[in-house]
């Protein structure tokens, strides 16, 4: 058929040579997917089924990052969500319905808990906090519709390591699944799925990413019915992923090990440090005696990542922790976490019943890639201003 030139803008008849190889994974972008004929066409979300349906429910570029995460966490399925909080959000709509039961630990991510206090409640399900603390006794807590219990190990900023596999074997002999946010392991540290999890979850945006310029999230399971599950509420929540953040946080994967090592190993310098100073009463460092819970990390933990927290001592007041973030010269102030820049961030837990009694006290870090000697003068200097 002879063409316009503005069909051809559209319809080209150019050739490229076939054969490119090279070694990253190409952006594959795309909403529309072509189909052979008319009777092909159909909205299935498993494309590893199927074959490519629709943009939606992931380009090349999206199911190879979905399968090398699920290579690393050992899973047999993992879908990908725009973000951690989109991971949890779809896990929680997933597995739970009006009229169940969830439980969540106290030390869970904020935004997780607002989640489940606002939204979850509001469609009727039932919604209770337990001690991060609890192990086996989370058994009493356990009611005749509970769907769901949550664990997130180690805590969000007060760091409690937990007893997974305990609360897994209480969960599953009440019949309810246990779900994980693995993020501060980096889905590596920790072997979810070998403790007993079912469904687990990282913010891809963490250490995957590793360079805070993007959002992901991934679910990974071993069981068809859970993947099924997960796999129809993502379709329908529309959890489409941007395959240049995709292809961003593959990049992110091939560094991870290096990264991980070192933040690891700079991480516990500065928080053995940290114990000796005079200012600080308690280092939360998973791999230190005085983190709640270090003897799970020890027993069930494999490696330790770059997040922890300090909580000064009683006499200081929110101003002076305050002054000590902002003293920080080579420490930024910002969230989330996992990137090379090292970060400090103050938190009030004062009427604030489910957390420890830590009150203004409380700084977490994301140590990052600088030289842990000048990170060191940096946190020297900040604690000489609280004087
Ligand atoms: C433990 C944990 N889980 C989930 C998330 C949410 O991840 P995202 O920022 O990708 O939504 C965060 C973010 O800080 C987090 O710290």
């Amino acid at each position: 058929m002879k063409k316009d030139w503005k069909t051809k803008l559209i319809h080209t008849e150019a050739q490229v040579p076939e054969g490119f190889r090279s070694l990253s994974t190409p952006v594959f972008r795309g909403s529309t997917v072509l189909f052979p004929n008319a009777a092909a066409v159909n909205d299935e979300w498993n494309q590893h089924e199927v074959g490519y349906t629709y943009g939606l429910y992931g380009t090349p570029t999206a199911l190879e990052l979905a399968g090398r995460i699920c290579e690393l966490e050992k899973g047999a399925y993992t879908l990908l969500a725009p973000g951690g909080q989109a991971a949890l959000s779809l896990i929680n709509l997933s597995f739970l319905k009006t009229g169940d039961h969830v439980l969540v630990p106290e030390s869970v991510y904020s935004p997780h808990r607002k989640l489940a206090s606002q939204v979850l409640r509001r469609f009727g399900v039932e919604v209770s906090y337990y001690p991060p603390t609890t192990g086996a006794e989370i058994v009493t807590r356990m009611r005749g519709n509970t769907r769901l219990v949550w664990c997130e190990s180690p805590g969000s900023i007060t760091m409690e390591v937990q007893d997974v596999p305990a609360i897994a074997a209480a969960a599953h002999r009440a019949g309810a699944k246990i779900a994980l946010d693995n993020t501060w392991a980096a889905g590596i540290y920790f072997d979810a799925l070998a403790h007993g999890v079912d469904i687990t979850m990282q913010a891809l945006t963490k250490y995957v990413g590793g360079h805070s310029d993007l959002l992901l999230g991934s679910v990974t399971v071993r069981d068809r019915d859970a993947y099924d599950r997960l796999g129809e509420t993502h379709q329908v929540l529309g959890c489409a992923v941007s395959p240049d953040d995709c292809s961003l946080a593959l990049r992110g994967m091939k560094t991870m090990a290096v990264r991980l090592k070192a933040m690891e190993s700079a991480a516990l310098e500065l928080a053995r440090w940290l114990t000796r100073r005079p200012e600080i009463s308690l280092v939360l460092h998973p791999a230190l005696a005085s983190c709640p819970g270090h003897e799970f990390w020890l027993r069930d933990f494999t490696g330790s990542s770059g997040v922890f927290s300090i909580v000064f001592q009683r006499q200081f007041t929110k101003e002076q922790v305050f002054a000590f973030v902002d003293g920080l010269e080579l420490f930024k102030i910002g969230y989330s976490w996992g990137g090379v820049t090292s970060l400090a961030v103050a938190y009030d837990f004062q009427g604030n019943p489910g957390r420890p009694d830590y009150g203004h006290r409380i700084v977490r870090f994301n140590i990052g890639l600088e030289e842990v000697e000048d990170l060191k003068t940096d946190l020297e200097r900040a604690l000489g201003l609280m004087k």
